[in-house]
C-alpha cells in the first residue's frame, strides 16, 4: 500500500500514521498479563476513581430496563465490569478491542468473576467496528483514544453505532498546567513509571 505521508503521535515520536496500529498492539501485546497490576501501581489505585467518575456519569439504569453498552478498546474489561456492577440485571456490556492478548485476560477475569454473561468481548478496530447502526444505548472508551491512528474514523463509528439519543464519553489523560505540579508529574513520568515497567512488566520501553 503506497504510503500518505502523513504523520501521528506515538508517545513522543512522531511515526507515520499506517505504522502506529502495529507500534501500539506490541505495546499491549507486551504488557496484557500485568496491565491491571501497572495501573494500581502506576496511578496509585487512582484509575479507578477516575473510572467510577465514568461509570457514574453514565448511570447504567437499576431496574430492569435492557441497557445495551459499548466500551470501545476496553482491553482487560476493567471498566465494563464496574458498569455491569453498577448497573441493573439487564445491562450488556460489549468491549471491543484490537488486541487479543488483552481481550484474553478480560474474558478469564470475566468467568472467574462470574460476570461472563454480562460481558461479551469482541475482537474489534475501532475505526471500523463490527456491528449494526444505533445497536448501543451508550459508547465509552477510556484511555483508549490516544492510541487509534484515525480518531476521526473511531468517532464516526462510534457515532453510528449509537441509537438516537444514546451518549458517547471519553476519559483520556490531560496535560497537568499547574505550576510545579506539571515539572513533579513530569518527573514522574519520566522515571518512575518505566522503572515500575521495568520492575513489574519487564518492559520499561511500553512505559516510555
Ligand atoms: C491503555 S489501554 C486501556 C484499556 C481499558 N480501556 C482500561 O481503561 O483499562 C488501551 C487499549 O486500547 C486498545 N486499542 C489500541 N488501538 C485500538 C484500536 N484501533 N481499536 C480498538 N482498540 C484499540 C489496546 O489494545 C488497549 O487494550
Amino acid at each position: 500500500m503506497p504510503r500518505g505521508g502523513e504523520n501521528t503521535h506515538f508517545g513522543f515520536r512522531q511515526v507515520p500514521l499506517e505504522d502506529k496500529q502495529s507500534l501500539v498492539d506490541d505495546v499491549f501485546h507486551s504488557v496484557a498479563g500485568r496491565y491491571d497490576l501497572m495501573n494500581d501501581l502506576m496511578s496509585g489505585g487512582l484509575h479507578r476513581a477516575w473510572k467510577d467518575v465514568l461509570v457514574n456519569t453514565v448511570n447504567p439504569p437499576k431496574s430492569g430496563r435492557p441497557f445495551a453498552m459499548l466500551d470501545l478498546a476496553g482491553g482487560t474489561g476493567d471498566v465494563a465490569f464496574r458498569m455491569v456492577q453498577a448497573g441493573g440485571a439487564a445491562t450488556q456490556i460489549t468491549v471491543a478491542d484490537i488486541n487479543p492478548e488483552m481481550l484474553a485476560v478480560g474474558r478469564a477475569r470475566a468467568i472467574e468473576n462470574g460476570l461472563d454473561d454480562a460481558v461479551v468481548f469482541t475482537e474489534a478496530n475501532a475505526e471500523a467496528l463490527p456491528f449494526p447502526d444505533r445497536a448501543f444505548d451508550a459508547v465509552t472508551i477510556a484511555f483508549g483514544i490516544r492510541n487509534v491512528p484515525r480518531i476521526p474514523a473511531a468517532l464516526t463509528e462510534a457515532y453510528r453505532v449509537l441509537k438516537l439519543g444514546g451518549r458517547f464519553l471519553c476519559l483520556e489523560f490531560s496535560t497537568a498546567d499547574l505550576p510545579g505540579f506539571a515539572a513533579l508529574y513530569e518527573l514522574y513520568s519520566f522515571n518512575v513509571i518505566p522503572a515500575l515497567g521495568r520492575a513489574v512488566a519487564g518492559d520499561p520501553d511500553s512505559y516510555r
